[in-house]
């Protein structure tokens, strides 16, 4: 693989297993992150674990063989480094800490970005986590850039560093700016020379254009994608081959289509009752690429059954 890394976010609600597996099919990926897994005042059971991450019955890899780092979101310490070693465990190849989350019911549970108010208490989960888990695993941890305003970045990224995480991603946005254009990628200009732990930007990134300024702005190297991902399933090869000066061909609707299929064939089965709602939310992210899939997606957005959506688009 290239010096670089490219990352498939975690985005719950729809990049599941069934999505992780298809995008790391297409390629260019060198590793995915679960959907969050919240801890608040337990050890969790393992199924909790292997449903968020059924890769973890497969050596935590997906069948293309991208690993899988499972996140863990919570503010105590040591539930979190109790359920860091369940992971363990169970094989995860790497453990990742979610400080981003805006959800309220998130926050509202000490959770997720309004974490980001507390470097202090940032950086003593990722400390317990760390020493919880053999050195060899990979602890990450995915920021933003702040909760209200970017004025304590600094400290929590030096507490991150400071406590032993191997890696960090920051999605240039703080809580306040939830899902908003621009990102602001130079705000992570602005500490990244001031870490030596690989960074990596998040945030906005669509298209290849968009990564390339991205790196640029960030000064990283190491970019995740996240909607970009779902509405291009290609865009990491097509950065790919940009970085490595080779001409590359989009995947035209007629070869993404098989995909959408492949990808509800398998959520009815496995899935039903969250099988549609999953599909449709692809389809919000295809529209922005594909005006094919704007079309599909105004017919079936009213359809409340997987078979019958499924149905719609084979027609
Ligand atoms: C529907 C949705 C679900 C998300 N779920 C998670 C999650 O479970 N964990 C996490 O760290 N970030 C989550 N995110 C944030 C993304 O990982 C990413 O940081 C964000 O979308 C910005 O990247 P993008 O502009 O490339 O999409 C979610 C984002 C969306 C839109």
């Amino acid at each position: 693989m290239d010096p670089y890394k490219l990352v498939l976010a975690p985005m719950e609600g729809v990049v599941d297993h069934t999505m992780r597996d298809l995008l790391t099919r297409v390629g260019g990926y060198d590793r995915c992150v679960t959907e969050f897994v919240r801890v608040v005042d337990r050890q969790l059971p393992t199924r909790v674990f292997y449903r968020a991450c059924p890769e973890l019955l497969t050596g935590g890899k997906t069948p293309a063989g991208t690993p899988v780092y499972v996140q863990l979101l919570g503010g105590n310490p040591l539930y979190m480094a109790l359920n860091a070693q369940v992971l363990e465990r169970l094989g995860a190849p790497g453990i990742d800490i979610n400080f981003g989350c805006p959800s309220k019911t998130v926050n509202n549970s000490d959770g997720g970005s309004v974490l980001l108010r507390e470097p202090q208490r940032v950086h003593d989960i990722v400390q317990a986590v760390r020493a919880a888990v053999s050195p060899q695993i990979p602890v990450t941890a995915k920021i933003r850039l702040g909760f209200k305003d970017s004025s304590l970045l600094a400290d929590i990224t030096q507490g991150i560093q400071a406590a032993g995480a191997s890696e960090m991603c920051i999605h240039a946005r703080t809580k306040q700016h939830g899902y908003l254009p621009p990102a602001y990628w130079a705000e992570i200009g602005k500490v990244k020379p001031h870490l030596h732990l690989p960074v990596i930007a998040n945030g906005e990134i669509w298209s290849v254009a968009d990564a390339i300024q991205a790196r640029t702005e960030s000064g990283c190297v190491d970019l995740m994608l996240g909607r970009g991902a779902l509405s291009f399933p290609d865009l990491a090869v097509a950065i790919r081959a940009r970085l490595a000066g080779e001409a590359y061909t989009p995947l035209s609707w007629a070869q993404v289509l098989p995909l959408v299929v492949q990808y509800a064939t398998e959520l009815e089965a496995r899935a039903p009752q969250y099988a549609a709602s999953f599909i449709k939310q692809w389809f919000t992210y295809l529209r922005r690429q594909y005006p094919e899939a704007e079309t599909l997606f105004q017919h079936i957005k009213r359809m409340k059954l997987p078979g019958e959506i499924k149905t719609a688009i084979i027609a």
